[in-house]
């Protein structure tokens, strides 16, 4: 199977977890993307629920998909959401925030009552940090903030290049919320929790993108076909 085959059959096989009535958290990024297809297709045959998107781009797609939205504004409690991840380790903790999205992504996974986490199987790791760890960060005295990340990653273990995310030109990129993205090469990290805790402290972090204890199930896509996954 192609890894676009692996991300249509997680997206797929995630619709079996989508109920008529659903308020649903949808993810970002191309294998929330797949799974917002099979939604669409889904709503198209009759399903009724309400979809609450995780950044602009997954609402443009779902509106252009015919899925009705409304804003977490409006929906304060979700039922589920359904998204990817770049790292997903035994216990179900992940890295997100490769597509830039992780603020919106983990404020929508802190309001739903549930997490299904979709990926091909070359996201599963034993440890988290082989991704770069994006972490959202104020605009603001960036260069000040980069460098408390890189002090206070040190003292939890964790070093590696700590760099500014680019987009288009070489000018940074800029998320939904108006923010930066840094993005830390890490290699590992042996205590995702204490960094994690350690991260936000600074003050110009916004958040990081380890998600930690959310997901409860994890839909892996795979060339022997799709498994789920559950905390152990
Ligand atoms: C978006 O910000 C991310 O958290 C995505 O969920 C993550 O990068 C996975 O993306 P893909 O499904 O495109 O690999």
């Amino acid at each position: 199977m192609s890894p676009e085959d692996m991300k249509a059959a997680a997206g797929k096989a995630a619709m079996a977890h989508v109920r008529d009535g659903m308020r649903l958290g949808i993810g970002s990024g191309s294998t929330a993307e797949a799974f917002v297809a099979h939604l669409a297709e889904a709503v198209g045959n009759g399903l009724d629920i309400i979809g609450v998107p995780t950044s602009e781009r997954t609402a443009r797609l779902c509106v252009e998909m015919g899925i009705r939205l409304e804003s977490l504004d409006d929906i304060v409690e979700l039922d589920l959401v359904i998204d990817g991840a770049d790292e997903i380790d035994p216990h179900l903790n992940l890295i997100k925030g490769g597509g830039g999205a992780l603020l919106r992504e983990k404020i929508v996974a802190h309001a739903a009552k549930r997490m299904i986490v979709i990926a091909d199987e070359s996201k599963l790791v034993d440890k988290l940090g082989r991704y770069p760890l994006p972490i959202e960060v104020n605009g603001f005295g960036i260069e000040a903030t980069r460098r408390s990340v890189e002090t206070v990653a040190r003292a939890h273990g964790a070093t590696g290049e700590i760099a500014l995310r680019t987009a288009r030109k070489g000018e940074s990129l800029v998320t939904d919320g108006g923010h930066l993205i840094i993005d830390a090469s890490f290699g590992h990290i042996s205590d995702p929790q204490a960094l994690a805790c350690a991260l936000n402290a600074i003050p110009g972090v916004v958040e990081n993108g380890l998600f930690l204890s959310m997901a409860g199930l994890a839909i892996i896509a795979g060339d022997a076909g799709v498994r789920e996954l559950t905390v152990p």
